[in-house]
């Protein structure tokens, strides 16, 4: 690896390590439809209701961080013991939530939100409308489903091309993305449009393969996609990949104490 691609992972790593967000205290709402998270900033759009059946977020910038954490997975369960379980839910963030006192990190959608009472006691949860909460980042598990990339409408072939990232598992922030033909070295970077869409009008020939910097471990690494999409790509496709990812980014805070 070249020495100014060993600085800019460092740097990559760096950035990435300040954030800390294990077992955060705060408060979470919901929205009345899933449908409002589903025409979200992230841009996932209607596939975002086939993802964690429904359990999907709005989150505050601080969470949502520019699009990068589009997708991330959060364990959220509610500090109220006579309504709520231990475990709560999982959620995956499809929207940004902003709300001008940050108090309130997380607008749920109102299946995720039921999801954190115990048996029978959702409709008093739901009635509360706004809780407290304590949430921890966890690995997104998509079982059967690697990553894929859906070539957005608006793409043009064979020159201009926008992927919506589906489907990323593990823990970990996609930090840069760069596309090539399957078989060359010739790298061309992407840029993140918005959310979990990111585009190059620079788009190599061929059959193509993508590879991600993504955070891992206390360190940062290449993620190859192999080939995803053919020769002759298509807007409006959802092209599977071969692989998943399973990293889980540290970032050296206390672990909170395992939830039960
Ligand atoms: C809320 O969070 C944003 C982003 O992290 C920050 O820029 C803003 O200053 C915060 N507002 C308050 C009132 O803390
Ligand atoms: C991608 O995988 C999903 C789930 O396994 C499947 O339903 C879909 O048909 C696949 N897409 C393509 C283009 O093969």
């Amino acid at each position: 690896m070249a020495l100014f691609q060993l600085c800019f992972m460092f740097l990559l790593f760096t950035s990435a390590a300040a954030t800390c967000n294990q077992c955060v205290l705060s408060k979470a709402a919901f929205f009345a439809s899933s449908s409002g998270l589903s025409s979200g900033a992230c841009g996932y759009g209607s596939l975002a209701l086939n993802m964690y059946a429904g359990h999907l977020a709005a989150a505050l910038p601080s969470i949502y961080r520019a699009g990068a954490g589009c997708g991330a997975c959060y364990q959220i369960r509610c500090k109220n013991s006579a309504l709520c379980g231990t475990t709560g839910t999982t959620v995956v963030v499809t929207d940004l939530h902003t709300d001008k006192t940050n108090t309130t990190s997380f607008v749920l959608s109102s299946r995720a939100f039921r999801a954190m009472a115990l048996p029978g006691k959702d409709k008093q949860l739901l009635s509360l409308g706004i809780v407290d909460v304590e949430y921890k980042r966890v690995p997104c598990v998509y079982k059967g489903q690697n990553l894929a990339l859906r070539v957005e409408e608006y793409s043009k072939f064979p020159y201009y091309l926008a992927v919506k990232i589906l489907y990323q598992g593990g823990q970990t922030d996609i930090l840069t993305v760069d596309v090539a033909q399957v078989g060359q070295g010739n790298w061309k970077p992407m840029k993140r449009n918005y959310g979990v869409v990111w585009d190059s009008n620079q788009i190599p020939t061929g059959p193509l393969q993508f590879r991600f910097a993504i955070n891992s471990g206390f360190d940062a690494r290449y993620f190859n996609t192999y080939q995803v999409l053919p020769k002759n790509w298509v807007p409006g496709v959802i092209y599977n990949s071969t692989v998943q990812i399973n990293d889980i980014a540290l970032d050296g805070c206390t672990p909170c104490k395992p939830w039960t």
